[in-house]
């Protein structure tokens, strides 16, 4: 090598290596000075029943059309001998249906019917499962009886149990029943065991284990993992599911209330949504209702945020003349609106606030908040928006009213409804955005001009979602990295709603979504991981975290964001590095007293971009926490490259 080239890789090296120890950052956070509030509802949950997110998941029935109501009667059941479904003198309006169960003609020959559940009946080994059903014997008037059994895929019997019907009025009969072995596949079994014949109807199967040990319960790992997010909104029940296909088959919420034998049964939407993922078993029975839905935000802490059809079916869906309600008709939408908030908030002396207490909650919700209409969109969604302001805000003036931006981020749609919601006066606009890598790491400053004099913004539903569609670290860094902006914006984004929340890994129409499941296990993905560390974190109150005077917003890809928490003393400082390489950091605190403090650095890292979190490999990624000590009001950190952090600094 000639002695000048020799040189010039020299000088290179040298500068080259010059340029890697000068590159750090340095931070200044505003500690003096807090900034604006942070909404005690800025991170929140969901819920949308898709996925088989309610029946088959989240709502712990184990029976698949209990009170034969699927358009098939006999639909996840098949039947052995003679059974009969009959609609005469049925026990409940709303659920015609029912099943007679006769003698099978000769003694050596049985009557019954199994149910395969959702994807199986799982039992646990020696675990309680509470069996329920409304019978009557119509033709004896002494006692007849069935057994009642879990059998497993090779037809062995694992538990059996009798139950003797003794009255010709329907009554509700109920067992314990435990599997001698754990059976992620059983069949429920109805085994008739008399010659005369047995009436059956809401035939039911819980885990006496379910949330807070519930009758019509919840399954108790899938709603702690939502308590343990500690979200502060909890929006339901959809999404799309609000809408319809058509404007019958709505999500109508006075369907959703009452005793639950008598709640009447509807389509659910992603059954046929995408035809590559066909459930055509997928129904709503409405066990997880309002009801559940209010009581659930109580016990999570979250504020709830129902979310009503404004009379217009699911555009996407319905392009059909008469597919929407005429604003002339639109008063029975609007009473349902007003209903339901007294359903919610009603005292005793009022119709729904009654229904409210005598289904066991004297108290009301105190609900505060109410979305008006899903991802809707041209002239025909503000025309019927309007009349719900005016009689919701005549009847209940403190109730803050959600109005839709449509289903994109940006484009035609939004430009035209966030200027119609101003107009209206709504309170907070919900924007949606289902959008790659780059859309989340390039957004990072999206609320940093929004108009601040303008109604507040709801993100009821956002995800990052890469080309694969899976909850891989990549997508989750992502979030996390464009989640700082949320925080600092907090002035004017008010609640934000990563969506959608649940999916069974046999019955998922839509990917990516926060939790998985199947009948047994869950597993919380890493953008799980990325809500519960800005959950767990909100603060107060935002601190100004400036670079150079300007906010981090993935120069040199690093985002960064901080809050301080008033009442618990406490700094969070939130900051992603999305680079390929570790970066240096030097944080200074204006305002930090001098002194040592105590504090916690949590991380969430990997090489690997596209690993997640699985059934069987759940703790791929998860966030690992160690201590740390800040010395007066300078703290310098070593970000890895690609990671998320959060560092907490008790003051
Ligand atoms: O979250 C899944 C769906 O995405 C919601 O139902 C809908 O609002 C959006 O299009």
């Amino acid at each position: 090598m000639k002695r000048t080239n020799f040189i010039i890789m020299l000088l290179f090296f040298v500068t080259s290596s010059i340029q890697i120890s000068v590159s750090q950052t340095t931070i200044t956070v505003d500690v003096k000075k807090p900034g604006s509030p942070i909404q005690s509802t800025m991170y929140g949950i969901f819920f949308e029943d898709i996925n088989y997110g309610a029946d088959g998941g989240l709502y712990a029935e184990m029976i698949k059309n209990r009170s034969f109501e699927f358009p098939q009667s006999l639909l996840g059941w098949s039947t052995f001998g003679n059974v009969e479904v009959r609609t005469d003198g049925a026990p409940f309006d709303n659920n015609p249906h029912y099943v007679r169960l006769s003698y099978a003609g000769h003694d050596e020959k049985h009557t019954g019917m199994d149910n395969e559940g959702f994807f199986g009946i799982s039992v646990k080994q020696n675990a309680d499962y509470r069996f329920s059903v409304w019978a009557r014997i119509p033709q004896s008037s002494t006692s007849e009886s069935f057994r009642v059994e879990f059998v497993d895929e090779n037809s062995n019997i694992l538990a059996s149990e009798k139950i003797a019907v003794n009255s010709k009025e329907w009554k509700k009969y109920q067992v314990i029943i435990k599997s001698k072995k754990l059976e992620p596949k059983a069949r429920l079994r109805i085994f008739l065991m008399s010659k005369k014949s047995i009436d059956m109807e809401h035939v039911s199967l819980f885990p006496v284990d379910t949330w807070k040990s519930r009758e019509n319960g919840l399954r108790s790992d899938l709603a702690q993992a939502l308590y343990d997010l500690q979200p502060g909104v909890f929006r339901f029940p959809g999404g799309c599911i609000v809408e319809g296909t058509d404007l019958s088959d709505r999500y109508q919420w006075k369907n959703s209330v009452g005793p639950v034998e008598n709640r009447k049964l509807n389509l659910n939407r992603w059954q046929y949504t995408f035809p590559y993922r066909f459930f055509p078993d997928y129904y709503q029975s409405y066990g997880m209702g309002f009801y559940e839905f209010f009581q659930l935000s109580e016990d999570i802490g979250a504020e709830p945020l129902p979310v009503i059809s404004c009379g217009l079916s699911c555009q996407f869906q319905n392009h059909s003349d008469n597919a929407h309600v005429a604003v002339c008709d639109l008063q029975p939408y609007i009473q349902d609106a007003l209903d339901l908030i007294e359903f919610a908030n009603g005292d005793l002396t009022t119709k729904w606030g009654k229904l409210r207490a005598d289904m066991g909650h004297p108290a009301p919700f105190n609900m505060k908040l109410l979305a008006v209409g899903n991802e809707q969109w041209g002239s025909l969604y503000p025309e019927r928006l309007e009349p719900f302001i005016k009689a919701i805000r005549a009847k209940y003036p403190t109730v803050q009213i959600i109005g839709s931006s449509g289903p994109g981020s940006e484009g035609k749609d939004f430009e035209y409804l966030w200027p119609e919601m101003k107009r209206l006066k709504v309170d907070l606009v919900d924007e949606h955005f289902y959008r790659p890598e780059k859309w989340f790491l390039d957004g990072a400053a999206r609320y940093d001009n929004y108009d601040r004099k303008g109604p507040k913004v709801f993100a009821g539903e956002y995800a990052c979602h890469p080309k694969n569609r899976k909850n891989n670290f990549e997508s989750a860094l992502s979030e996390a990295a464009f989640m700082t902006g949320f925080e600092r914006n907090a002035d004017i984004v008010h609640m934000c709603t990563y969506a959608p929340l649940f999916a069974h890994v046999q019955g998922w129409q839509w990917r990516p979504d926060l939790i998985w499941f199947d009948n047994m296990r869950s597993v919380k993905s890493i953008n799980y991981y990325v809500q519960q560390l800005y959950g767990m974190h909100v603060g107060t109150n935002v601190l100004k975290t400036l670079s150079n005077k300007t906010p981090l917003t993935g120069q040199d890809g690093i985002y960064a964001s901080s809050a301080i928490d008033k009442v618990k003393n406490e700094i969070y400082l939130k900051i992603a590095n999305t680079s390929n390489e570790v970066k240096k950091v030097n944080y200074t605190f204006n305002g930090l007293k001098k002194g040592e403090r105590k504090g916690t650095h949590t991380i969430l890292k990997s090489d690997n971009l596209d690993i997640e979190n699985t059934l069987e490999n759940p703790f791929a990624v998860i966030p690992v926490t160690s201590e740390i000590k800040v010395s007066d009001n300078v703290f310098s950190v070593e970000l890895a490259a690609k990671s998320f952090n959060l560092y907490v600094i008790k003051q």
